[in-house]
């Protein structure tokens, strides 16, 4: 065994990315795979976006930029992101990153001390789970449930809030849930903070996901409530909405300036700066009205996939769906296809070892891969504390509708496929895809 560091033993993982060698694996032996495991639009880059990228390569914007990002990207996103909530953002406060997800481990290593508690969404991007053991902080899951639509519940927060209570991450819309908070929603979770946390406790606002919203929904912040503003952390960025996922590019706006040059000695000490060319591109994306239209367009495919995808499935033995307001997943209960195929029971029995890294629903994962070819995530990728006795998968709907038909009809044989289940889990291999 090589030596290595304790604190290896205490970050996880994003398991969408595990699972491409297990599809490589699957397409191998000659089975073809419908992927709706990955959180990438399947749209192209909205072309003025491209089109600066390539003027900026030719224009040699290539070297070492400010760490902090750009001025002319921080003041784009300052415009851009105060005009839509509502206030004035000032470009210092502005720091940019290499896609959305780095600020989420950062920001809990400028604001956690160890000890400190994290409440965060579950099931949620994994992200946030993953890292908090990583900087000693102790993670504290609110535990979302189907029954009141997934929503973030104010009661449930304030139940969870403690002297040690250091952040609280919000997603709206929501991965994996598609769920959305109304703004009446989002005040009451603002009354309990305001009235449970001192001025310290920063909320981290993940919102990469706010152009993504359905049936004429509008994007709410929380940072637009005005006591709010001093403590949020706004964070968002280019992957989705702009179906830009190998740009990365993202950014946060911090609650002032201090922090903020926390962050930006972060970015100098991991990366020094994020590729000049394309945060040149990213200011195209936040001003032009073309990317815009593509924007709204894709949006709308989603829409019309989301009710596609969201008939198909609920017509299936086994599976219960709610309709997500926005993004672009959908995350189905799965317990009647658990129980009628007995993994529930045969997880249970499982020696330890195994029955610790998967779930009833984790090895329906695996078999409806590796005998019916279609890729989705179970519900223990997104946060795992708690995960036990929750039977859902996540199905990405950025597809084409075909594949999305050919995915439901894989996932409807592999759901009442009595006999492949059985080889397959007596056969084993499954085992050395966990
Ligand atoms: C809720 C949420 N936040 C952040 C990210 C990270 O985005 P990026 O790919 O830009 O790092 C994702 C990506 O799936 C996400 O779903």
């Amino acid at each position: 065994m090589v030596w290595l560091a304790s604190r290896n033993t205490r970050i996880d993982t994003e398991n969408a990315f595990r699972v491409g060698p297990l599809i490589a694996a699957t397409e191998a032996r000659g089975q073809s795979v419908v992927r709706l495991n990955f959180g990438e639009p399947d749209f192209p880059v909205p072309a003025p976006i491209v089109a600066t990228l390539k003027q900026a390569l030719d224009g040699g914007a290539t070297r070492y930029c400010d760490p902090q990002g750009t001025p002319e990207l921080r003041q784009a996103i300052a415009t851009h992101v105060g005009s839509r909530r509502g206030f004035e953002v000032d470009p210092a406060t502005v720091v940019v990153f290499p896609g959305g997800k780095p600020a989420i481990g950062l920001s809990q290593q400028v604001y956690c001390e160890p000890g400190d508690e994290v409440i965060y969404p579950s099931p949620g991007f994994p992200i946030y789970e993953s890292f908090i053991r990583y900087v000693g902080a102790v993670p504290v899951p609110l535990h979302l449930d189907a029954g009141n639509g997934f929503s973030f519940d104010a009661d449930a927060l304030a139940d969870l809030i403690t002297p040690r209570t250091r952040m609280i991450y919000l997603n709206f819309p929501s991965n994996p849930t598609g769920g959305v908070a109304s703004r009446a929603q989002i005040e009451r979770l603002a009354a309990v903070i305001d009235a449970r946390c001192g001025p310290d406790v920063r909320i981290f606002s993940d919102e990469i996901y706010e152009d993504i919203l359905f049936d004429g929904a509008e994007h709410f912040s929380i940072a637009s409530l005005p006591s709010m503003r001093s403590r949020t952390v706004i964070a968002s960025g280019f992957s989705k909405s702009f179906a830009w996922t190998g740009g990365r590019v993202g950014y946060a706006v911090l609650p002032n300036r201090e922090e903020a040059e926390c962050f930006r000695r972060l970015n100098i000490n991991y990366f020094s700066c994020v590729p000049p060319y394309n945060q040149s591109a990213a200011i195209t994306a936040l001003e032009s009205a073309e990317v815009w239209q593509a924007v709204s367009e894709m949006t709308r495919t989603f829409e019309r996939r989301r009710d596609l995808v969201c008939d198909g499935v609920a017509a299936l033995d086994g599976f219960t769906v709610q309709r997500p307001g926005g993004a672009f997943y959908l995350f189905p209960g799965i317990e009647g296809v658990c129980d009628a195929l007995d993994l529930i029971g045969f997880h249970a029995n499982l020696p330890d070892e195994l029955r610790l890294k998967t779930s009833p629903s984790g090895l329906f994962q695996l078999f409806a891969l590796d005998a019916h070819g279609v890729a989705v995530l179970d519900r223990r990728a997104f946060g795992q504390i708690g995960a036990d006795g929750h039977h859902y998968l996540r199905l990405s709907i950025a597809a084409a509708d075909e594949t999305l038909l050919e995915g439901i009809a894989a996932l409807k044989n592999a759901s009442s496929d009595v006999a492949g289940l059985k080889r397959f889990l007596q056969d084993g291999l499954w085992e050395a895809m966990l």
